[in-house]
Order: C-alpha cells, then sequence, then structure tokens
C-alpha cells in the first residue's frame, strides 16, 4: 500500500493524476461505466493529457488528436506488442506469440500484411462474393414462395450471413468430391456450432481481456475448447480452398513454432475471432442506418446498380454470378461513406502503447510531459468521432458526411479552424492498425451490394429509435446494439 501511494503522487513534470476512490481498481469502475464520458469530464477538469489508474496500471489518456502523431508514430520509446501479445494469451489460451518467448520465430505483423493486403486482396473478394451469394440466397434464408416476406432481426440476419462467408472464406470447406446430402448437411452443422460457440465465447471476450481467468465461465469456456478443436491442424488439412493467411500460419505453426498441437489450434481461433468480432456489429450498424434513411438507400441503390450495369452484369437470385473487382469496390464512394458513417457512430477502440522506458513526451501545444516505464498511454478515438467541432451534430446520422462536394471522399476535417490528420479511426493506428482493413471494407460493401440487389427491405417499424450501444465492449471494437431490430425483406422482382 505504501508503494502504491507513492506512486500515487504527481512527480514534477508528469500529466495530472486522477486515482480514483478504490485502492487497486482506480478509476476502472468509473471509466467502464461510460468511458467518453469520465474522459469528458477529466479532459475538462485537467486538460490534453492526464493519467488515470485503471486497474493496478497508470494509463496516460492523450486527448488532443493534434498530439496524437507522437504516440502514433513508430517511436523508439512505445511498444505494442507488449499488450497484442499478452491480451491475445490470456483470452485464448495459446502460447505467447511474442518472438522474444521464445516459442515462435514467426513475425505474425508480416504474416497479416502479406495474406491479407496488397496481391493477397483479389482472391480474398472473389472468394467471399460467390460465399455472400450462396450463404444470402440458400432455401433457409428465404421463404419457399419468393413474393412473400420474410421476417428476421437485422443482427440476427447480418450474424447470419457475414459470419458463415466470412468463415468459408478464411477456412474453406469440406474436400469436394463427397457432394452427398449428408456431408453438406455436416458442414452446415459444424458452421452453424461454430457460430453459436462464437457467440457464446464472444460474450466473455472483454472479461478475459480484463483479466479473469476462463475457468470462471463455464459455457464461455467449453465454447473456446470447442472452437479449438475444429481448428486443429488434422481437421483443417482436410478442407479445400483455405485462404492464404489461414494456409501460411498453418505452415508456420508446423515449422517456426514449438506449440503442441492444441495451441497451434488456438491461434487459428483467434483470427477467427478478430475477423468477425468487429465485421458483425459493423455490417449490423451500416444495414440498420441505410434502411432507416431513405435518402441512403435510395443513393446506395443508385450505385450499386449503375456498377452492376456498367460491367454487363444481370441480377438473377436464379444464376447468382454477380462479381465486384477490387478496382470497382474501391470506386464505391456513396457505399464508402455510409460506411464510415456507420463504424463513426458505433466505434469505441481503445489504441494503446507500453513506455519501453522513462521519456519525455512531447505534445502538439509544445508541452513535454514524463512518462515512466511501463506506463500506458491510451488513445479514445471515440472522443475524435462525437466531437461537434469536427463532426457537427455528432449524433446524428448523415450517410454523405463522408463525401465531398464532387460525390468523392471526403479527407478534409477541420478542428479550431486546423486541418485534422486523425480524424477517423475505428482500425485503430499506426503499427497496430488492423492488417484486415481492406477486406473487411470490402467485404461489408459486397454484403451491401448484394442486399440491395437481391432483395426488398423494410424495417418493421419504420420510426424505430437507433438501439443504445452496449458499453460492456468499450474499447475493443465496434459496439454491439442492446437490442436487435426486426425488419422484413423479400426477392426483388426484377
Ligand atoms: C486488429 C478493427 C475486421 C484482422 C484490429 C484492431 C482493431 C481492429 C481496432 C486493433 C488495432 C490496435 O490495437 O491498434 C477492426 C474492425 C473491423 C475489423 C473495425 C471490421 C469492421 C477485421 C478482419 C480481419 C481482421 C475482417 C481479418 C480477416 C485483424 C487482426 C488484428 C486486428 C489479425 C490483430 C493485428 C495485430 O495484433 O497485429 N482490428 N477489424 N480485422 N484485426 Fe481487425
Amino acid at each position: 500500500l505504501i508503494f502504491q501511494l507513492v506512486l500515487c503522487f504527481r512527480q514534477p513534470g508528469e500529466p495530472p493524476v486522477e486515482n480514483g476512490w478504490i485502492p487497486y481498481m482506480g478509476c476502472a469502475l468509473q471509466f467502464g461505466a461510460n468511458p467518453l464520458e469520465f474522459l469528458r469530464s477529466r479532459q475538462k477538469k485537467f486538460g490534453h493529457i492526464f493519467t488515470c489508474k485503471i486497474a493496478g496500471r497508470f494509463v496516460h489518456f492523450l486527448c488532443d488528436p493534434f498530439s496524437y502523431h507522437s504516440v502514433i508514430r513508430q517511436g523508439r520509446h512505445l511498444d505494442w506488442k507488449k499488450f497484442h501479445f499478452a491480451a491475445s494469451a490470456k483470452a485464448f489460451g495459446h502460447e505467447s506469440m511474442d518472438p522474444s518467448h521464445g516459442y515462435t520465430t514467426e513475425n505474425l505483423n508480416k504474416t497479416f500484411l502479406k495474406t491479407l493486403q496488397g496481391n493477397a486482396l483479389p482472391s480474398l473478394i472473389e472468394t467471399m462474393m460467390e460465399n455472400l451469394q450462396s450463404v444470402m440466397l440458400q432455401s433457409n434464408m428465404l421463404k419457399s414462395s419468393s413474393s412473400e416476406w420474410e421476417v428476421d432481426g437485422i443482427f440476427a440476419f447480418c450474424y447470419k450471413v457475414m459470419f458463415e462467408s466470412g468463415y468459408l472464406t478464411l477456412f474453406g470447406k469440406e474436400l469436394d468430391g463427397d457432394k452427398t446430402v449428408a456431408r453438406q448437411q455436416a458442414e452446415k452443422a459444424l458452421i452453424l456450432n461454430a457460430l453459436e460457440n462464437f457467440k457464446e465465447f464472444d460474450k466473455i471476450f472483454p472479461a478475459l481481456v480484463a483479466g479473469l481467468p476462463i475457468h470462471v465461465f463455464k459455457s464461455g469456456h467449453s465454447a473456446r475448447e470447442n472452437l479449438t478443436k475444429t481448428m486443429l491442424h488434422e481437421k483443417l488439412s482436410k478442407r479445400t480452398k483455405i485462404s492464404d493467411l489461414i494456409s501460411l500460419r498453418m505452415q508456420l505453426n508446423d515449422s517456426l513454432s514449438t506449440f503442441n498441437e492444441l495451441s497451434k489450434a488456438r491461434t487459428h481461433v483467434a483470427i477467427l475471432w478478430a475477423s468477425q468480432a468487429n465485421t458483425l456489429p459493423a455490417t449490423f450498424w451500416t444495414l440498420f442506418y441505410l434502411i432507416r434513411c431513405p435518402a441512403a438507400l435510395k443513393a446506395a441503390t443508385e450505385e450499386v446498380k449503375n456498377v452492376f450495369e456498367s460491367s454487363n452484369q444481370k441480377v438473377d437470385p436464379k444464376d447468382p454470378k454477380l462479381v465486384l473487382t477490387r478496382e470497382q469496390l474501391d470506386d464505391m464512394p456513396v457505399l464508402d461513406s455510409i460506411i464510415k458513417e456507420a463504424m463513426r457512430l458505433s466505434s469505441a477502440s481503445l489504441n494503446v502503447r507500453v513506455a519501453k522506458g522513462d521519456f519525455l513526451l512531447h505534445l502538439d501545444n509544445m508541452e513535454s510531459y514524463r512518462i515512466r516505464k511501463d506506463d500506458v498511454i491510451a488513445l479514445y478515438p471515440q472522443m475524435l468521432h462525437f466531437d461537434p467541432e469536427i463532426y457537427e451534430d455528432p449524433l446524428t446520422y448523415k450517410y454523405d458526411r463522408f463525401l465531398d462536394e464532387k460525390g468523392q471522399e471526403k479527407t478534409c476535417f477541420y478542428r479550431g479552424g486546423r486541418r485534422l490528420r486523425y480524424y477517423y479511426m475505428p482500425f485503430g493506428s499506426g503499427v497496430t492498425k488492423c492488417p484486415g482493413r481492406f477486406f473487411a471494407v470490402h467485404e461489408i460493401k459486397q454484403f451491401l451490394s448484394l442486399v440491395l440487389s437481391y432483395f426488398e427491405m423494410e424495417l418493421l417499424d419504420s420510426e424505430v429509435k437507433v438501439p443504445p450501444l452496449d458499453q460492456s465492449r468499450a474499447g475493443l471494437g465496434i459496439l454491439q446494439p442492446t437490442y436487435d431490430i426486426d425488419f422484413k425483406y423479400r426477392l426483388k422482382t426484377q
């Protein structure tokens, strides 16, 4: 306790400290209840930077977007790996992926960049488009008579379509050849089980990252173990059309690591989680706001129609073979703005770096602060996303917020008359920026293009309110809605 008390005093040159009331936990509870409100009130009291004690650690929150640069650029004083590797090992139960710990020499960042970006994208996009169409138009999604409306929750619908399509795209399908009905049903059961296990495990994810042991959560724990069993190399090697990401990771697990088979499988569960946990709620918010806003729906439908028409493609649910190239996907500014606006309103990620040693952090206003070794520096971009000086009327959905006068991507945003370099950060920042971000935006655009082409969609209650964000996942990415919203859909008559 004496040690703690000594640490709690602010030293000259250090940011002001907010200790919170509870020893050890510090501000954790207040922060967790409503991070945005908590940070705004402390910013008002202390200014651009202040320190909170959260679960025994000193966390310096940097609130001035013009100073983000000093944390985001890859400084020699800041470590980003420590936090990520530790969180992943804790949540998924694999041994450390940090090469300095000696279990593997794989450079994960390199693996991700090689298999999720650049030349790897076209084949991911192509496979995803096929999978989306076959999942979306399969018999259990539609009433037998195509003119009848099907009712579902928007979240439930997005979950079903995106989870199965994304899963098949990364982890492939059962080996071809044996296409009996029984095999197809077994494949379907595998995916549905994976979806249920994923949901159950995802519920406890925030608690695991916060440090609670998985044994406390019986069903979440068994869900993770069930997922792990499906990802054993022995099982994955029986699948076909596995993505470059998973096949390279399997190869490197086998050649560069000393992981046992279970640990190898756990590293794949981590990738399944990373590829789905944010994409699913992001797809929900995008579709929800889109259906609710007639102007957005009109503009998006027109953009999609033009893209397919200009490449002479016919929308036919009986022969679903629509294709979108990477170039076409990159040239859909309306969908781009629609996705950005939905993510601006629902993202709550925390960007974290750990100080490798004592150093001086220089801010934009020429002030400098002393940071101690092992302290955490955190950015909370929701503060940017909801800043009324940057985004006028920040709580209102404006589908064209990210479009300029020419209808192209808008990149000029200002605060206090100064142009901002950082104004939109749902994918994190700098070296830890999500390596799957291009694929993520492409797959949501593909999903939207297809639902807009194949389906008519309406909210059951056209006046429905926006569901509140579930704050229990604040800090981890895109927040989920606290409840689902019903809509109805049916095949368009072409
Ligand atoms: C990491 C956001 C989709 C793969 C992250 C991080 C964020 C994020 C905030 C942490 C960055 C940091 O700590 O600074 C999102 C959002 C998505 C999305 C908002 C969808 C809308 C995807 C997809 C994939 C993916 C589809 C893969 C196919 C990863 C991986 C990491 C990661 C592998 C860990 C990177 C590392 O630790 O080096 N993502 N992501 N993400 N994401 Fe995504």
